[in-house]
């Protein structure tokens, strides 16, 4: 009787994980084209002001700087049409102007209006194509594993642009975050593959409380909002797609 009930519950949980790996239960986005995953078009003035909105690529500005330059030291916010960019603020040597100053990077003369402003996202398939084979592969997002890439040393984007001597501090606590659910395995959070990214302040005490399991509502719902790891993880780092990059226990096809 024990065994037969066990195994019925055994294979009723691995439905229902088949069932959530399809996407059945959770609605993942869409994805973009893998050359245009972390685009995005700034529009929150620029439209109003009579000009194009602006193009931002996250895939070739993070193979030059940590996501901790742009969202810890000049004050980028985790999400588009948040921050108060404006082209004064910019010349002033703020947001984008902090590097598109003619000297580290093109500046805002006329002739270079419009690589910005483009109204669109711009960036042609070739260049992404050529960076892509240089660098490992995974299945989702970009298409290229950014952890394995950073690891090896085949990217090496700037930790700080204010202190170059700066370096993340060596904190690799792994945490098992323990679901709701008991038949679902836990998700695995690794200090050691975010710390050398982003600053412990882009996650605490905002996102994140310090002590674990302290986080109220930390359920794939939420996630999937755009709350906890979904901060991140729907729009620049791996999307949610990759179950098993997170639940290492969730097998997928
Ligand atoms: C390095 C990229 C970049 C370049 C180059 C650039 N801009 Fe902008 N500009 C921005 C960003 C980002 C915003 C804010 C976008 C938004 O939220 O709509 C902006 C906003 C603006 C606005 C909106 C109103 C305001 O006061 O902020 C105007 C007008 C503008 N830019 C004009 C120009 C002109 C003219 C040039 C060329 C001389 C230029 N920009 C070059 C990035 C750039
Ligand atoms: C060169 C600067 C720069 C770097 C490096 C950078 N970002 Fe961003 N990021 C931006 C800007 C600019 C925005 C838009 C902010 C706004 O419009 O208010 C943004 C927006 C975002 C958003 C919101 C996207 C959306 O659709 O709303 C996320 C998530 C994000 N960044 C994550 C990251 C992560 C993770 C990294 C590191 C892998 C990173 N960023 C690296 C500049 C940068
Ligand atoms: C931390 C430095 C840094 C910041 C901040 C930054 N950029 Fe860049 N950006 C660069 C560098 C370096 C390049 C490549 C060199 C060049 O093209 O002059 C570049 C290239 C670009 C390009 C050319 C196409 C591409 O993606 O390679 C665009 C468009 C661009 N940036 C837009 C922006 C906008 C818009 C902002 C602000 C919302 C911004 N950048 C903020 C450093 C930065
Ligand atoms: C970026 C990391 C990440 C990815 C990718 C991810 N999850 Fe989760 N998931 C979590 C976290 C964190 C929790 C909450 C753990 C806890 O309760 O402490 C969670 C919880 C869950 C739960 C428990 C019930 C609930 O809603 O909270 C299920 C079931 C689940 N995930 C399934 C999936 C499936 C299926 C996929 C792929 C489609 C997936 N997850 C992708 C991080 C992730
Ligand atoms: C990408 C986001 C992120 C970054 C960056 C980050 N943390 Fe965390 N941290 C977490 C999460 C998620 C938890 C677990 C929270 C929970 O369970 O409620 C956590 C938990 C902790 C804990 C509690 C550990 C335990 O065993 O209870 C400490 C301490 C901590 N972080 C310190 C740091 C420090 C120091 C840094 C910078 C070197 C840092 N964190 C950077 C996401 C982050
Ligand atoms: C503030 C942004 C941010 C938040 C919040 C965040 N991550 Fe990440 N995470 C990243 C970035 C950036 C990477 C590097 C890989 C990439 O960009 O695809 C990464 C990498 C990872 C990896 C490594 C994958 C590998 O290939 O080894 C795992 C696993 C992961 N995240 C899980 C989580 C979980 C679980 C949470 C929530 C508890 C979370 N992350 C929250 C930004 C974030």
């Amino acid at each position: 009787m024990m065994r037969a009930r066990r195994l019925l519950l055994a294979l009723l949980a691995g439905l229902l994980l088949a069932g959530l790996v399809e996407g059945s239960i959770f609605k993942l986005p869409v994805p973009p084209p893998q050359h245009r995953y972390g685009d995005l078009v700034i529009d929150r003035v620029s439209t109003k002001a009579g000009q194009k909105p602006v193009f931002f690529s996250h895939w070739t500005h993070r193979t030059r700087y940590t996501c901790r330059v742009c969202h810890f030291e000049l004050g980028f916010d985790f999400k588009v049409n948040r921050t108060e960019i404006t082209e004064q603020a910019n010349r002033e040597g703020m947001y984008c102007g902090t590097c598109h100053d003619g000297v580290v990077a093109f500046g805002p003369t006329d002739e270079n209006c419009a690589r910005c402003h483009t109204g669109k996202a711009e960036i042609d398939k070739q260049s992404f194509l050529k960076l892509q084979r240089t660098l490992p592969p995974t299945g989702f997002g970009n298409g290229i594993n950014w952890t394995r890439a950073l690891q090896k040393g085949l990217i090496t984007p700037k930790y700080s642009i204010y202190r170059p001597e700066e370096k993340p501090l060596d904190f690799n606590k792994r945490l098992e975050l323990k679901a709701n659910w008991s038949m679902v395995t836990p998700a695995i959070f690794d200090h050691a593959t975010h710390v050398p990214w982003l600053d412990c302040a882009n996650c605490h005490p905002d996102i994140f409380n310090i002590k674990k399991k302290t986080t109220k509502h930390f359920e794939m719902r939420y996630i999937l909002e755009g709350k906890f790891c979904g901060v991140c993880h729907l729009d620049v780092a791996f999307p949610l797609d990759e179950c098993e990059l997170c639940h290492p226990g969730i097998r997928q096809r």
